[in-house]
């Protein structure tokens, strides 16, 4: 199939890159000359496992493009995917400008065009967006009645950071939230080589799975603090509990890890906007809510725990790995480490950080502190460290810490082996 997407940020990329891969005609369309060109040279913006290979592989086959033309994008495809961003406004709501604009943007193309067009939201959009807000500024942009010109679908993603093109891959599910048949089938032609369950449903229904589906996994790890913090404070190693009550297969194993709280670009936001939605509707969220308070205060448990240590931090010297929100990128947003290491700078503390592929993002929040080339440079001479990304790396025995002038680890991700680095003491366990 010919296939437009708009906007090549980490959905957008990610999106038109698979489909490619998997044989069909994409054109990426993004109003920054340098993505473009960077994209065009089989360069990825972001670092994602496996994407920079599919995408030059793709380009040399000849199977995507990308340009500033959205004209000619549309023009020359049958089905179109935004994925623009979704910025938060200042109450946790979904600021919605990118998306109309995306599709006043396309209704002018469409205006022009024959033959029945295809568009989907890819964008996590709160429900009644798709149906209420992209479709009448289609319409009007273009002329046509939706169901007859052109059709809509609701499309959402569920990739996870580090491992989004295995998730668009082999995904355990699609949802396909439709507007009108014709479109529907269409998208579900576009995934027939994919091996996974199809959810056909309404466009609002599809919106709602999106967040629900964070909101119950955001809800997830707040509960598994919360028993974590508890646990701290009993002496009870949460991962036993935690390993304990996950082979109960109403509760499972997956998303029982506690630590310091989650970050990222999807749980945060997305709980938020669903409360500022629920909050629009005049139903007040008792869970929602507290999800996120939790969430905001589970980092400092970590700081605490070393205050509960170390009470003088003024002066001392705090080797800090891992900035990233998780493991395997480069993304600090919402990450756990920025409170910590703010909290950490209010006490007086000095931080020597280091992360594998974050310090560049983390160095624009935090010029003043110092970043080095590796976690063995960090640690040296420190008075104590945290590690607060699960990254592989970290994996040490106890040699790794010799250097220390005071050997206190304490770990807000789980990663270092009580049997290889006895001294270590998690945040909940
Ligand atoms: C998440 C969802 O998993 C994905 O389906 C959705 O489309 C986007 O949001 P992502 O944010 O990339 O993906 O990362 P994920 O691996 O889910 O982790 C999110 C945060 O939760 C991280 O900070 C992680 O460390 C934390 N986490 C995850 C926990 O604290 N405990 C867990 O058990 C799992």
């Amino acid at each position: 199939m010919k296939i437009s997407v708009i906007g090549t940020g980490y959905v957008g990329l990610v999106t038109g890159t698979c489909f490619a891969e998997a044989g069909n005609d994409v054109t990426l369309v993004d109003i920054i000359q340098e993505k473009v060109d960077k994209i065009n040279r089989g360069v990825t913006p972001i670092y994602e496992e496996g994407l920079e290979d599919m995408l030059k592989s793709n380009l040399e086959r000849k199977r995507l493009r990308a340009t500033l033309d959205i004209r000619e994008a549309i023009l020359g495809s049958e089905v179109t995917f935004i994925s623009v961003g979704t910025p938060s406004k200042e109450d946790g709501s979904i600021d919605l400008k990118y998306i109309e604009q995306a599709a006043r943007d396309i209704g002018a193309v469409l205006k022009d065009k024959e033959g029945y067009h295809v568009v989907v939201v890819k964008s996590t959009v709160v429900p009644g967006t798709t149906e209420d807000v992209v479709t009448p500024a289609i319409e009007e942009a273009s002329g046509k009645k939706a169901g007859e010109g052109f059709g809509v679908c609701m499309n959402p993603e569920f990739l996870k950071e580090g491992k989004a093109v295995e998730d668009f891959m082999k995904p355990d599910r699609i949802v396909i939230g439709q507007l009108d048949e014709r479109s529907g089938d269409v998208i579900n032609r576009l995934y027939g080589s994919f091996n996974a369950p199809i959810i056909r449903t309404t466009t609002r229904t599809a919106e709602m799975i999106k967040y629900a589906a964070n909101a119950f996994l955001a809800a997830k790890i707040g509960m598994i603090n919360e028993i974590g913090n508890l646990c701290k404070r009993l002496g009870i190693d949460t991962n036993e509990v935690a390993n304990g009550i996950g082979h109960d297969t109403r509760i499972g194993h997956q998303f029982l890890r506690s630590g310091i709280g989650f970050g990222g670009s999807c749980f945060p936001k997305d709980v938020k906007a669903l409360i500022a939605k629920s909050r629009e509707t005049g139903y007040e969220p008792v869970i929602l809510d507290h999800i996120i308070k939790m969430n905001e205060m589970q980092p400092l448990q970590i700081f605490e725990l070393l205050k509960r240590k170390m009470p003088q931090l003024s002066g001392k010297t705090i080797a800090v790995l891992g900035l990233a929100f998780k493991a395997d990128t480069d993304d600090i947003r919402e990450s756990p480490a920025l409170k910590i290491v703010d909290a950490l700078l209010k006490e007086g503390a000095g931080i020597r950080a280091y992360d594998p592929k974050a310090m560049d993002s983390f160095r624009k929040e935090f010029p003043g502190i110092t970043y080095c080339g590796s976690a063995a440079e960090a640690i040296s001479g420190s008075d104590a460290c945290l590690i607060l990304t699960d990254w592989k790396e970290f994996d040490f025995s106890d040699k790794d810490f010799e250097s220390m002038s005071n050997k206190l680890i304490l770990e807000g991700r789980k990663i270092l082996k009580k049997e290889k680095v006895p001294l270590v003491e998690g945040v909940c366990w």
